[in-house]
C-alpha cells in the first residue's frame, strides 16, 4: 500500500469540525435558492475567491453569513449528509461535531430544526457506512455567559443527542473562565466538555479551559508550546490536541504547514490529533490535513499510526469500540 493509501485506511476519527464549516459553496447557493435568500456574491466562484482570511474574526465574519442561507430542517440534514459521505470517503471511522445553536437561534431558526436535521444524517451515516457521531453543543464565546445558560436550557429537552460541550468563535478578549457556570451546568448533566483554545489566544486560556471549564480535550492548543509547564501538564495528563493544520495556515496562525507545532509537540509525547476544523472554508477535509502535514512535515508511517490512534483514543467512544478500531490501526501495514 503506498502512504496516501495508508492514510486512507487508517480507521481516524475526527474531533474538531464544525458543521457549519463544512457547507460548501456549491451547496450554500443551492440552500440559499430553496430558501429564497439574496447573496451578496453573483457565483459560486465569486464567492470561493472570498475566501482569503487575515485571521480568526475575518473568517467568521464569512462563515456567520454563509450560515445565513441554513433554515429548515431538511438544509441541517442535507449539510450533515454531504459532510458525512465526505468523512467517509477519507476513512473517517467516527465523526464528533460542532454545531453553534446560537448563531440559528438569534435567526428564530428553533433549535429542534437544527438538532433534528443533523442527527437524521446522522443515523443514516451509521446504517450506510458504519460511521458513528457524536453531537458537541458549542457556545459562542463573544456572546454572554447569559446567553450561553439560555441556549443550555433551550438544548435541555435534547441532551439525549449530545455528547458534550464545547467553546468556539472569537478568542482573543474571550478567556474561557468567562464561561464558568455554563459548563460547570454541562458537565452536572453528565455532559463532556471540550473548549478552543490556545488557537489566537495564549497559553493561559489553555490553563483556564482544564482547570476552570474541566476540559477534557483542548481545541488547537498550538499555543502551548509557549510555555514549557503548560506542555508538561498536557503531556503528563495525556490532553488531547485537536489540531488543525490547514485552518492554522488559513487563518496565519502558522505561516506555513512546515512551520506548524503538530510534529514537535507528537513527538514530544502530547496527544496529538489531525483534523479539518470548516473544511469548506480552509481548503482541505481530514485526509487533505494529513497529506499536507505528511507531506511538509515528513511524517512517518508510525507518526500518522500514532496520530490515528490518538484521534481514536481522545474520543468519547466507549472503551470497546476504542479497542477494536485501535486493533485495527495495529493490523494494518503501511
Ligand atoms: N476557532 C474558533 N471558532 C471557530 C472556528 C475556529 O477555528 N471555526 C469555527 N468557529
Ligand atoms: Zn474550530
Amino acid at each position: 500500500m503506498d502512504l496516501d493509501g495508508y492514510m486512507r485506511a487508517l480507521p481516524k476519527a475526527e474531533l474538531h469540525l464544525h458543521i457549519e464549516g463544512t457547507l460548501e459553496p456549491e451547496l450554500l447557493f443551492a440552500l440559499a435558492q430553496r430558501n429564497g435568500v439574496r447573496l451578496r456574491y453573483p457565483s459560486v466562484e465569486s464567492l470561493r475567491k472570498a475566501y482569503e482570511f487575515e485571521d480568526l474574526q475575518s473568517f467568521l465574519d464569512i462563515y456567520y453569513e454563509g450560515a445565513g442561507v441554513l433554515r429548515t430542517e431538511r438544509d441541517f440534514h442535507d449539510l450533515a449528509r454531504a459532510y458525512l459521505q465526505r468523512a467517509h470517503a477519507d476513512g473517517v471511522r467516527h465523526a464528533e461535531i460542532f454545531f453553534d445553536p446560537q448563531t440559528h437561534t438569534s435567526r428564530s431558526v428553533p433549535i429542534e430544526a437544527v438538532i433534528e436535521g443533523l442527527t437524521t444524517a446522522f443515523r443514516e451515516a451509521e446504517k450506510e457506512w458504519g460511521l458513528t457521531t457524536k453531537l458537541i453543543l458549542c457556545f459562542l464565546r463573544h456572546l454572554s455567559e447569559e446567553d450561553a445558560l439560555e441556549t443550555f436550557d433551550r438544548a435541555r429537552p435534547h441532551l439525549d443527542h449530545i455528547a458534550a460541550v464545547g467553546l468556539d468563535s472569537s478568542e482573543k478578549g474571550h478567556p474561557p473562565v468567562k464561561f464558568r457556570r455554563a459548563f460547570a451546568k454541562a458537565k452536572a448533566e453528565g455532559l463532556g466538555a471540550v473548549a478552543h483554545a490556545g488557537e489566537e489566544g495564549p497559553a493561559e486560556y489553555v490553563w483556564q479551559a482544564l482547570d476552570e471549564l474541566k476540559v477534557s480535550r483542548i481545541d488547537h492548543g498550538v499555543r502551548c508550546a509557549e510555555d514549557a509547564a503548560l506542555v508538561e501538564r498536557l503531556k503528563r495528563e495525556k490532553v488531547p490536541l485537536t489540531m488543525c493544520p490547514l485552518s492554522n495556515v488559513k487563518l496565519r496562525v502558522f505561516d506555513s504547514i512546515e512551520k506548524h507545532n503538530l510534529k514537535s509537540l507528537l513527538e514530544a509525547g502530547l496527544r496529538v490529533t489531525v483534523n479539518s476544523d470548516d473544511p469548506a472554508y480552509f481548503g482541505g477535509y481530514v485526509l487533505d490535513n494529513f497529506r499536507a502535514a505528511q507531506s511538509a512535515l515528513d511524517l512517518l508511517p508510525e507518526d500518522l499510526a500514532a496520530l490515528a490512534r490518538n484521534s481514536i483514543e481522545a474520543s468519547f467512544l466507549p472503551k470497546a469500540a476504542k479497542a477494536a478500531l485501535v486493533a485495527e490501526i495495529e493490523a494494518l501495514k503501511p
